[in-house]
């Protein structure tokens, strides 16, 4: 992987934003010695995956070890440890057979295991502040600190490559969001794109489902926001679907209105909240065809378990219509995206990685 990639020391983002930490056996060893634990066994082993439809050999290499707890406690950094039990190179075959596998065109995607192993448990305490700097905007933002990162139940405690790339955009054209009632679905606990957008909405509603995410939100937008612009940004619970928060957010818009600007930034990655991401926004945007402009629902993304298609059926299924896209860089140079990118470098600070922007309206 490129150095551009690197977070840390044996610490990479891949291309599709998901995070890959490269260690050894002693490296995990050692990690548990330090909090108390003696090696029993530990083995390594090597999975083969295959993937007949597309002719495809991964190798998988899965470390798997047993602890016992040390009554003497942790042993500090010069912890002693034994790996004369190891077991190296134990073999086991999986194999992805198309015909009987209905998604065997697909890697099989262990992620989400990883995600409930590593989701447990968190502490605000572990936060860091990052700077992140836009056109006439310079936020310094509280967050998760990189360790903790792959902790991925905790989406919304990061700051995603998506909401960095949409800030940007609207920095640099405030056209988008200038005197509208704009909404940020799944906005974490940035908050950058809602704060740009702030400086020239009528206002903005900041939402999430997730409280933790929200109460470092509120940090964040009280400690960059100056205080003329804090009157017109509201933060509040929104988890898609529910029909009590559907309905507070909706009154905040002005109840037969609508929201005539709707962001969402890294909220497609979840295949089951894709039809309620979509259900609230249509229930939030606003259907009235004789303002200026046409309200419009834009997505910001890395695709990673969800495809366009999917997207795409979802938002029609909801009634909305596909105005614009820019996919990987892909677009049409005469539209409305394409506009957003000329005359500023936004996009070459994300070159490496693969994003896509999609603009509906009703
Ligand atoms: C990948 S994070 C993106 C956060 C932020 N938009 C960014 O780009 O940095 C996804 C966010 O969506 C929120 N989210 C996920 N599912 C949700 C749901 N069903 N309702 C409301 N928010 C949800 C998460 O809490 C999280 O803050």
């Amino acid at each position: 992987m490129s150095k551009g990639q690197q977070i840390s020391e044996n610490f990479y983002v891949r291309g599709d934003g998901t995070r890959a930490y490269y260690f050894s056996n002693e490296y995990l060893v050692d990690l548990f010695s330090k909090c108390g634990f003696t090696l029993e066994e530990i083995c390594v082993h090597n999975k083969q995956v295959e993937n007949r439809s597309l002719d495809l050999v991964m190798n998988r290499n899965w470390i798997q070890a047993t602890f016992t707890l040390n009554s003497a406690g942790p042993q500090g950094l010069n912890g002693q440890h034994d790996l004369t039990d190891v077991c190296e190179g134990k073999e086991d075959k999986l194999v992805a057979d198309s015909s009987e596998k209905k998604n065997s065109s697909e890697e099989i995607d262990l992620s989400e295991d990883f995600c409930n192993m590593f989701g447990a448990s968190h502490n605000l305490d572990e936060v860091q502040i990052i700077g992140v700097k836009a056109r006439g905007h310079d936020f310094k933002i509280k967050m998760l600190t990189k360790e903790y990162q792959h902790t991925c139940k905790l989406t919304g405690l990061m700051l995603w490559e998506s909401a960095q790339l949409m800030c940007g955009l609207l920095a640099e054209n405030p056209s988008i969001v200038a005197g509208k009632r704009v909404l940020e679905l799944g906005c974490g606990s940035a908050g950058i794109c809602s704060m740009v957008a702030a400086s020239y909405a009528q206002f903005v509603v900041a939402t999430d489902g997730d409280a933790e995410s929200l109460d470092l939100l509120r940090q964040n937008i009280s400690s960059n926001l100056e205080s003329n612009l804090l009157d017109r940004i509201m933060i509040r619970k929104l988890f898609w679907g529910n029909k009590d928060d559907v309905r507070a957010v909706r009154e905040l818009s002005g109840n037969d209105t609508g929201f005539n600007c709707i962001i969402g930034t890294d909220v497609t990655y979840n295949p089951d909240a894709i039809l309620p991401l979509f259900k609230t926004a249509r229930e939030l945007i606003s259907d009235k065809s004789d303002e200026d402009s046409r309200a419009a629902f834009i997505l910001s993304y890395i695709q990673r378990r969800v495809d366009e298609n999917s997207i795409l059926s979802n938002a029609m299924a909801q009634g909305f219509r596909l105005v614009d896209k820019w996919i990987n860089g892909v677009h049409d140079s005469n539209g409305i995206i394409s506009s957003w990118f000329s005359g500023n470098d936004v996009c070459s600070a994300y070159r490496n990685i693969t994003h896509s922007i999609l603009y509906f309206e009703l």
